[in-house]
C-alpha cells in the first residue's frame, strides 16, 4: 500500500507530508484501528526481547528522536511494531525552530537533510502530556526522552538548562537521552567537549538523574570519543546513542538538495554510523543504541552485530513506510535463525 501512497506524500513538501502522517496517526491512536495495527504489525517473540539499562524491550527496533518531537504518538508507534520510542528533542522553553523550508528529501540517495532547529512545545507541556497519557502506555514499550539545549540559553548556562528540562520530564521517562549533538542549534555540538559535557552531566546527576544516555554526532574525532567514553565511566552513565545526523556531505550523494544546510540522515550515513557503534562497543560495556540509515533487517542486524543492544530509525520510515518495524523484526528472526543464534 505504501508504494502507492508514497508518490502522493512525496508530491508534498517534506514537512507537510510529515504533519499529514502525524495527524493521521494521532487520529487513529486510541481507536479500534490501533488494535488492528497491534495485531498486524507487532512481532511477538522471546528471541527479540532485549534488556538494557534496567528496561525491558519487546524488540530492538525503536523510533529515533525527532519523529515524535512533542510526545504525541508513542502509543500508536508502539502499535506499529516499534519496541520503544524516543520522543523529543525537548528544550526547557517551547521554541518554533528555524524558518521553513527546513527539511529536504534527497530521494535518489534515500536521505533527508533537516535544519528543524529543535521546534517543540517545551519541557513543561511535554512533561504534562506524558504524565496524562501514562496510564494508557501499557502496550507501548519504554519511552525515552531526548533533551536538548534551548536556543535562547547561552552555552555557559547549558547545565542549568538541561537540568530544568530533566526535572520536568524525569518522572515520565524510562530513559533520558542527553542530546549534545544537534547540528542545527548554534554551538550545541561544542557541548560534546569534555569540560562542557562534564558540567552538564554533573548538573543532571546532582538532580538525581537515573538512566542517562548520551547521544553523539557521527563526525567526532577519536580523541573526542575517548573523552566522552571517559565521562560515561566517571558519571556511571547507562548508555551511548550513536549517531545523530551529520553536517558532512559524502561524495556519493547524487541529489541536488545536498547543498542545503543541516544534518544529513538516512542511507548515506549508515556505514559510518555502524563503524562508530563498533568503535564505541570496543571501548565501553554500556549498552549502545545504534542509529543512522537503518532501513531493513540486514542494516539493523549489522548494527547489532557491531555491538548495539537496540537500534533506532527515522529516515527509513519516510522511505519504507509503516510496515518497517514489522519487516525488520521478522527479518531479524530469520537472520538469527540462519546464523544459529538464540
Ligand atoms: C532528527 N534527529 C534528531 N535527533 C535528536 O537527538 N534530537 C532531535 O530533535 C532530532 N530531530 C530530528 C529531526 C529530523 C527531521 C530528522 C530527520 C532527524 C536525528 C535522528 O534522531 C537520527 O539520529 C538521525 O536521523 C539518523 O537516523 P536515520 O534518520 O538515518 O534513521
Amino acid at each position: 500500500l505504501y508504494d502507492a501512497f508514497r508518490p502522493l506524500l512525496f508530491a508534498l513538501p517534506p514537512e507537510t507530508a510529515h504533519q499529514l502522517v502525524h495527524t493521521g496517526l494521532e487520529t487513529v491512536q486510541g481507536t479500534s484501528i490501533e488494535d488492528r495495527f497491534q495485531t498486524q504489525f507487532r512481532v511477538e517473540s522471546d528471541r527479540l526481547q532485549v534488556d538494557a539499562f534496567g528496561q525491558s524491550f519487546d524488540n530492538p527496533v525503536g523510533v529515533a528522536a525527532g519523529f515524535d518531537k512533542n510526545a504525541e504518538l508513542p502509543i500508536i508507534l508502539g502499535a506499529l511494531g516499534f519496541g520503544h520510542v524516543e520522543v523529543g528533542g525537548v528544550t526547557a522553553v517551547s521554541q518554533p525552530g528555524n524558518v521553513r523550508p527546513r527539511m529536504f528529501r534527497l530521494v535518489d540517495d534515500e536521505a533527508l537533510i533537516n535544519r528543524m532547529g529543535l521546534n517543540n512545545d517545551g519541557a513543561d507541556v511535554i512533561g504534562e502530556r506524558l504524565s496524562n497519557r501514562r496510564h494508557n502506555i501499557d502496550h507501548c514499550g519504554p519511552i525515552g526522552v531526548n533533551i536538548a539545549l534551548s536556543e535562547s540559553t547561552p552555552i555557559h548556562e547549558a547545565p542549568s538548562d538541561y537540568q530544568y528540562t530533566y526535572k520536568q520530564i524525569a518522572a515520565e521517562a524510562d530513559y533520558v537521552a542527553v542530546n549534545v549533538s544537534c547540528p542545527n542549534s548554534e554551538g550545541m555540538q561544542e557541548l560534546q567537549q569534555r569540560d562542557s559535557l562534564s558540567r552538564i552531566m554533573d548538573a543532571l546527576t546532582t538532580a538525581g538523574a537515573e538512566t542517562l544516555l548520551v547521544k553523539l554526532a557521527p563526525e567526532l574525532s577519536d580523541g573526542a570519543i575517548e573523552d566522552v567514553i571517559d565521562l560515561v565511566e566517571i558519571f556511571d552513565l547507562d548508555g551511548v546513542i550513536t549517531t545523530n545526523t551529520t553536517t558532512e556531505r559524502p561524495e556519493s550523494l547524487d541529489s541536488t538538495e545536498q547543498i542545503e544546510r543541516g544534518g544529513l540522515s538516512g542511507a548515506p550515513i549508515e556505514d559510518q554510523a555502524t563503524k562508530l557503534v563498533q568503535y564505541v562497543a570496543k571501548r565501553t560495556d554500556v549498552p549502545i543504541i545504534g542509529v543512522g540509515g537503518v532501513s531493513d533487517a540486514s542494516g539493523a542486524y549489522a548494527k547489532i552485530r557491531a555491538g548495539a543492544s537496540l537500534v533506532q530509525l527515522y529516515t527509513g520510515l519516510v522511505y519504507q513506510g509503516p510496515t518497517l518495524a514489522r519487516d525488520i523484526n521478522t527479518g531479524l528472526l530469520e537472520l538469527l535463525e540462519a546464523d544459529g543464534f538464540d
